[in-house]
């Protein structure tokens, strides 16, 4: 099969979060099973062009594409994707991409990623790329199955493609106001009386790609259940309910090239299963660089997390006194949303040996986070799938999570199991979101730290798991022949 793969962003050349990690590694895994693929994304100017390899394309040379009227000069840029022969095309648009960030709130964020997913397709064209799928992730990516029916209609090239749109959060929609659309130049019907892209009054990209691609899906089973309910769908549970017979969850796998213990670039001590000690070394290099007294004795609860409500911080908030009272350290990072950082800076003033809170981005301390600490704190209110607690897992670091999404999917309770005679629990989860309920698993995790076996086996449990790529991309394989099948029975298609 040949695949197009576009992403707003892709790990290592631009990442605010997960979609990052997937676009990074799940084209490999495609192309490990024969399949073409070429991935596009934007050329943001934080893109280190000589770290990263990229070559101008001078046989493309210069793409005018519209926007609302204006004509913009698009450039294109080359590179692979570390350790393998996957191309990643970058779309360079000076005037909307050297922002010096990945997503903006200014008034024109509708027609930077118009513009990338016109890009996108124009490029293909001007390769002559013929592809069988054309894989959309997230609402800055959503327009392309339309576009692809509407605006270049006229091309027999696509004639035979299929799209998927993948949602990795269903709270990000990509509403704007109906300007929108005459910036995207789609037929205006598509926006009249409830149509294809009007929700609420508004233009939302996602809406858009739910009733266009020829086929949908989610990151994880549980996730793909939960959007088809009032609670989680945020308003496109109505949508995906229409398209459920295209509507698919598959589990993000993850790359163990990057995260795993015993070859992780970013950590001093190497360790796996059949030996833990570097882990107690990078407990100790870690409290040692954040200015932390080490005692074995005490474990250290670590997040590594987007500051935002989804991921379950009011919760946290209304439990922290509590929280804070445990016999343990913390070690937070992350950033986001003013009130959260106050709260995280403000016990990292208070608490000084016990709580250290890093406000910003660092790859590197992420790393050391999973390696360093023994308890990874996940409360999500909701969560499509999460990797950071698939990465704590393999580093033996004991999730303790919200059962829901794809950390329902991923993380097994210990004392649940226990009580069925199975000591097959990697962590601990709870259901209701509240503080009681938040503050009861993380006092259960600090209580079984002291029981040095039944900890073990929690470690080793979850240090077996397997969430490598190999099985999910082939069910991306089998999503794809769907699409293909489906190709043409949507309404508003070629034939
Ligand atoms: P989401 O995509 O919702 O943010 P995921 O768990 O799927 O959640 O992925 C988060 C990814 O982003 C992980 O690779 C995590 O290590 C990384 N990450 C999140 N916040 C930071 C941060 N402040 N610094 C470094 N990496 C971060
Ligand atoms: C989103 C979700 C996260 C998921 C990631 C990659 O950002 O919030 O749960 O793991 O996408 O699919």
């Amino acid at each position: 099969m040949k695949i197009a793969f576009a992403s707003s962003e892709i790990f290592p050349y631009a990442k605010t979060g997960g979609l990052a990690d997937v676009a990074g590694s799940l084209p490999i895994e495609l192309k490990k099973l024969g399949h073409d693929v070429k991935v596009f994304m934007p050329k943001y100017n934080l893109i280190d062009e000589e770290k990263n390899g990229l070559e101008y394309q001078w046989d493309i040379g210069e793409m005018p594409i519209r926007i609302d009227g204006r004509v913009h000069q698009v450039h294109v840029h080359k590179s692979l994707l570390p350790d393998s022969e996957v191309e990643v095309y970058f779309i360079d648009c000076p005037f909307y991409f050297h922002r010096g960030q990945i997503y903006t709130e200014n008034w024109d964020e509708d027609e930077r990623f118009i513009l990338f997913q016109k890009g996108v397709i124009e490029v293909i064209q001007r390769l002559k790329y013929q592809p069988d799928i054309l894989h959309c992730n997230d609402w800055q990516t959503a327009l392309i199955p339309l576009m692809l029916r509407d605006n270049y209609k006229w091309d027999r090239l696509f004639d035979n493609t299929a799209t998927v749109f993948t949602i990795h959060n269903v709270a990000y929609q990509g509403r704007f106001s109906k300007e929108a659309f005459h910036k995207a130049e789609i037929e205006y019907k598509y926006f009249l009386d409830g149509g294809v892209s009007e929700y609420e009054g508004a233009v939302n990209f996602m809406k858009t790609a739910i009733y266009s691609a020829d086929a949908i899906n989610t990151v994880s089973e549980n996730y793909a259940r939960e959007l088809l309910t009032p609670e989680y769908g945020e308003g496109m549970n109505a949508f995906l309910s229409l398209r459920k017979n295209d509507f698919f969850g598959i589990l993000n796998g993850v790359d163990y090239a990057i995260w795993n213990p015993e070859t992780d670039k970013h950590i001093p001590f190497h360790y796996n299963a059949e030996d833990l000690t570097g882990k107690k070394e990078n407990k100790k290099y870690l409290l040692d660089k954040l200015n932390l007294p080490y005692n074995p004795k005490i474990p250290v609860i670590g997040i590594v997390s987007r500051m935002v409500s989804q991921k379950g911080f009011d919760i946290v908030a209304d439990g922290i006194e509590d929280l804070v009272k445990l016999e343990a350290q913390w070690v937070i990072l992350g950033s986001g949303e003013q009130k959260y950082q106050e709260m995280f800076t403000y016990l990292n003033k208070s608490l000084p040996g016990k709580f250290v809170s890093y406000i910003g981005y660092n790859n590197d301390l992420a790393h050391l986070i999973e390696a360093g600490t023994d308890i990874f704190l996940m409360p999500s209110k909701f969560e499509p799938c999460g990797l950071n607690q698939i990465y704590s897992l393999k580093y033996g670091t004991v999730p303790v999570v919200r059962k829901t999404g794809g950390l329902a999917d991923t993380v097994l309770d210990w004392n649940e199991y226990l009580t069925q005679g199975l000591e097959i629990g990697t962590g601990y989860s709870f259901w209701d979101y509240n503080a009681p309920a938040l503050v009861h698993s993380v006092q259960r995790a600090v209580n079984d730290f002291q029981l040095k076996e039944v900890w073990q086996k929690i470690q080793l449990n979850g240090m077996k798991q397997d969430y490598s790529w190999q099985k999910s991309a082939v069910k991306y394989i089998e999503l794809y022949e769907h699409a293909l099948k489906n190709r043409n029975k949507m309404p508003g298609t070629k034939s």
